[in-house]
């Protein structure tokens, strides 16, 4: 018996379901609404669609505007997650829960209701938290841009960039965040000055990769045990599964529920229209339309990887086809 997903990839299969998603997305008539909070982002143009697949075995199945660089956002999150689990291990936890919000992903009651403990690191709270968990004591200038260096090495490309519109724009329009990080502080749950939190947390949203990029960048996420080759760790592949379960539970914020019902994978979104999406053993995906539903996640982005893992049967919760 072949174990799926690990040897049953089928290649021209995925190249055709592939393509035939860019064509049917490219056709879509509803884009959704471009996140308009992020004065930068508003200038987008949400009739756009790319969508990236890494396959284990090292293929990229690519179609749409797979080369266009989008502002990942919220997908940073998961890299910044992964870097505070490497540093501070299951210590993490204790300044951030892991349970879906129920709440938008900027909601301040929920911060006030659960004393300066944010529900999961994907809200922002929970990300300004963790990003606190990375500074290391670094101030000002002197803060690195950590999580755009972990991107640049997971993708193996030097030139990552950090889109310097979107870090103004979001310094100047993000008075919730702000907020939500006084509100933190104030509860002790920052050791960092508010300033500096806002410094790594803007920059790290304001990457900009295209879905190849992206689609390389979580690579790390589906691989397990046997890819080792001396490289993957048991526990770089314990964390790997902890963050994917972040994913799965609280990726898409008040959206999760209807996204694991929906894809049946772990994902991750940002209000630039991206999403990575982890089929376990088998595929990274990157998908990208900037076009937002009302949770602030890409309309046509969760359609697409709707049909992808339906018609691959990639679902994370049970196989329909024999294999
Ligand atoms: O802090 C913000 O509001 C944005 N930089 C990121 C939010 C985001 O991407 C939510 N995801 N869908």
């Amino acid at each position: 018996m072949t174990v799926r997903g690990k040897t049953d990839i089928d290649h021209e299969l995925l190249k055709k379901v592939v393509d035939g998603i860019a064509i049917e997305i490219g056709n879509a008539t509803e884009w959704g609404k471009a996140a308009d909070y992020i004065p930068e982002l508003a200038k987008v143009d949400t009739r756009q669609f790319g969508i990236a697949v890494l396959t284990r075995d090292g293929q990229m199945i690519a179609g749409g505007a797979s080369d266009t660089q989008f502002s990942i956002q919220s997908i940073s999150k998961v890299f910044a997650l992964t870097l505070a689990l490497k540093l501070h291990g299951e210590k993490v936890w204790k300044r951030v829960g892991k349970e879906p919000s129920g709440d938008p992903y900027n909601s301040i009651v929920d911060m006030e209701r659960h004393k300066g403990i944010p529900r999961n690191p994907f809200i922002n709270p929970g990300a300004l938290v963790i990003d606190d968990m990375l500074l290391d004591g670094k101030k000002g200038d002197k803060i690195p841009d950590t999580v755009r260096d972990f991107i640049a090495e997971m993708i193996g490309e030097d030139e990552i960039g950090i889109d310097e519109d979107v870090v103004k724009s979001e310094h100047t329009s993000g008075y919730t965040n702000k907020a939500l990080a006084n509100l933190a502080k104030s509860f002790g749950n920052l050791d960092n000055e508010v300033d500096d939190v806002m410094h790594i947390y803007v920059r790290q949203c304001a990457v900009a990769l295209s879905c190849r990029q992206l689609a390389r960048a979580g690579r790390y996420l589906m691989l397990d045990r046997e890819d080792i080759d001396g490289k993957v760790s048991k526990t770089d592949a314990e964390r790997a599964r902890r963050v994917n379960a972040i994913m799965l539970t609280c990726g898409q914020y008040d959206g999760s529920g209807d996204f694991a019902y929906r894809v049946g994978l772990p994902a991750k979104s940002g209000v630039g229209g991206g999403i990575l999406a982890i089929v376990p053993n088998t595929a990274s995906i990157a998908v990208w339309s900037p076009g937002l539903d009302e949770n602030g996640n890409s309309l046509l982005g969760t359609l697409a990887l709707e049909r992808l893992s339906k018609r691959m049967d990639w679902s994370i919760f049970g196989a329909i086809r024999r294999v």
